[in-house]
């Protein structure tokens, strides 16, 4: 029988996630804090069917997430949803477990690579997610041991068809890869890492070789700085955000607002947002188009409380298609923080994925 399609992908933009055939919606949605933590039931619906409706067909959760709570809450949703299943990209994370304190349920042994997935899937009422990361580098488990779990559930188990790391360093990501190469097993294919207007050092410098080389792909968090960056938080912390709702997890970064350098970036949120409103869009618009705009970036995962931010974060996808040079380099100034990058002597292999960009 055909499946009917239930996908309109409007005027989303896609990307491969990395080397690989996989397309992934420019901009994703998450449940980290959110889904199964202070968000329950209907409301986690309403949101993937909002993200759903703006054309978003993949989906970030993790085993961690309020204690296996979101993969419980996001599993419903989209149980209750029933689109269908190749309609949509799903990925979760394994490393931190969910809570337990038995040793062998967190870290990425063959043993929780497998079990961990097993749990995940359960939770989740799935056979399989697209993307697995290692949501941590393991210190304790030998490099090849970790790239053969992976190759495991997806080769053997067909619990996945693609892993990723999460916050690895390039040395890890490169030794995976190399091991990967050598023993016929399968690479990691895509990093998950905090990538935003004030957070970029990593991603832009210590990960270029991995853009270059590989073609690795990254599936970017905290878009938002948290929220910072819509600028919610210019005039103190409002009741119901995150900085309210998470006081003691986030008890650095609101001493931070504080400091010199929190006012200074509030100064910032200030004038990226008279920019953003220039173009006919808001601060938050503003910081999720930017990171699109890397064409290093495969995927931008939004977190989101309400629907409301949803839509509102998906119109983001006008303000990308304005972004010239000029204008990037407007915000550049304000911004005032772009990493230097090692000096290359004139000499560059750099390689365009063609493939990876409409814009
Ligand atoms: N791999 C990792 O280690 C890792 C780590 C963190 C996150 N992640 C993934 O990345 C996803 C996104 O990260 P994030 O949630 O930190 O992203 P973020 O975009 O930096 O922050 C999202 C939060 O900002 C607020 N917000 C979002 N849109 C808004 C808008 N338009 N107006 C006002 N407030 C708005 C909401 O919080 P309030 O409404 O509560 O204020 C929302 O939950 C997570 O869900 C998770 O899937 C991965």
């Amino acid at each position: 029988m055909a499946v009917e399609s239930k996908y309109d992908p409007k005027d989303m933009v896609f990307r491969h996630l990395g080397p690989t055939g996989l397309k992934v919606s420019i901009f994703s949605l998450g449940g980290w804090l959110t889904y199964g933590g202070t968000q329950k039931g209907n409301i986690v619906k309403e949101c993937l069917q909002t993200a759903w409706d703006h054309g978003v067909n993949t989906f970030d959760t993790a085993e961690t997430y309020a204690s296996g709570q979101s993969e419980i809450e996001m599993g419903n949703a989209l149980k209750e949803l029933a689109w269908p299943r190749d309609e949509y990209v799903l990925i979760t994370k394994l490393f931190f477990g969910t809570g337990r304190k038995e040793p062998n349920t967190r870290g990425l042994s063959r043993k929780h690579v497998v079990e961990g997935l097993k749990s995940s899937l359960q939770r989740l009422q799935q056979p399989y997610v697209d993307v697995v990361f290692a949501h941590r580098p393991d210190y304790a488990t030998p490099m090849k041991e970790i790239v053969e779990g992976f190759t495991q559930v997806i080769r053997n188990l067909n619990l996945a068809y693609y892993w990723g790391t999460s916050e690895w360093s390039a040395v890890q990501i490169m030794e995976a890869t190399q091991i990967a190469e050598k023993y016929n097993l399968i690479a990691p294919i895509a990093e998950q890492p905090q990538y935003n207007a004030f957070h970029r050092e990593r991603f832009e410098v210590e990960y270029a070789p991995l853009y270059e080389q590989f073609k690795y792909g990254s599936t970017i968090w905290s878009p938002l700085a948290s929220g910072l960056l819509t600028g919610k938080y210019n005039n103190g912390i409002p009741e119901g955000s995150r900085f309210h709702n998470h006081k003691d997890f986030f008890d650095n970064k609101i001493k931070e607002l504080e400091s010199e350098n929190g006012k200074a970036q509030i100064e910032k949120v200030k004038k990226l947002t008279a920019i953003a409103e220039k173009l006919g869009g808001n601060a938050s618009q503003l910081a999720l188009a930017w990171a699109a705009k890397n064409e290093n970036v495969s995927t931008v995962i939004l977190g989101a409380t309400k629907p409301e931010q949803i839509k509102d974060n998906c119109a983001a996808l006008k303000l990308l298609a304005k972004l010239t040079p000029e204008l990037m380099e407007e915000i550049e100034k304000v911004l005032d923080n772009k990493p230097s990058m090692p000096p290359n002597f004139g000499r560059s292999r750099r390689i365009v994925n063609k493939r990876r960009s409409k814009l």
